[in-house]
């Protein structure tokens, strides 16, 4: 989860977001590479003396920094578009988990088992007794088998919303009227937060989401209780 001063990506706990870190880090060091190349370049500009007053062309300089950005563009282009179809990939998921957005909680539903559907509201610090994760803790969590693919549908029932989840590499937009489809493969046991981002109103900031990666035979056992729990708080 994100904590103080933590200027990096949250640890992924998916495959996907392992590559998009990589990708990232991959980036920084062209963008690192190019920006002190430029820098060197422009301060070295400052500090010599020398001057070409009879310089009206030269083709070959304007070739050489037309061709070398553009390869180096292909050096980011290729990774990005192969990230971008992977996390487009949906392979044989286990089960399908509706989310939908509403001013200003998330709502989930299990349609493969029983119908299984709750609200997912923050908890206010003042209203719980126990110590909690401020402003990111949930009543109803996300309970989700690890090691499983599972499919999310993703709409909303007034506004904007976004389901976003940093350590997962998920961030879909929950639009009224329409069904948003992404996937994510949790491999590790935990807590993953994450938080609405798509400005929805004025409680946008309260409406967190709370992923809990318990393996699948603690799924399944979750599900087979829940019904005699009724609704289950
Ligand atoms: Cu929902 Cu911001």
């Amino acid at each position: 989860m994100m904590t103080w001063s933590n200027l990096n990506f949250q640890n992924s706990a998916s495959p996907l977001m392992e590559q998009i870190i990589f990708f990232h880090d991959h980036t920084l060091i062209i963008l690192i590479m190019i920006t002190i190349l430029v820098g060197y370049i422009m301060s070295s500009l400052f500090l010599n003396k020398f001057n070409n007053r009879f310089l009206l062309e030269n083709q070959l300089i304007e070739l050489i920094w037309t061709i070398i950005p553009a390869i180096t563009l292909i050096f980011i282009a290729l990774p990005s578009l192969k990230l971008l179809y992977l996390l487009d990939e949906l392979n044989n998921p286990l089960i399908t988990l509706k989310t939908i957005g509403h001013q200003w909680y998330w709502s989930y539903e299990y349609s493969d088992f029983k119908n299984i559907e709750f609200d997912s509201y923050m908890i206010q610090q003042e209203d719980s007794q126990q110590k909690n994760f401020r402003l990111l803790d949930v009543d109803n969590h996300v309970i989700i088998p690890m090691n499983n693919q599972i499919r999310i549908l993703i709409t909303a029932s007034d506004v904007i919303h976004s389901w976003t989840i940093p350590s997962l590499g998920v961030k879909v937009d929950a639009n009224p009227g329409r069904l948003n489809q992404t996937s994510f493969f949790i491999n590790r046991p935990g807590l993953f937060f994450g938080q609405c981002s798509e400005i929805c109103g004025t409680n946008h900031s309260f409406m967190p989401i709370m992923i809990e990666s318990i393996s699948l035979k603690k799924f399944i056992n979750w599900i087979n209780n829940y019904s005699s729990l009724g609704d289950w708080k």
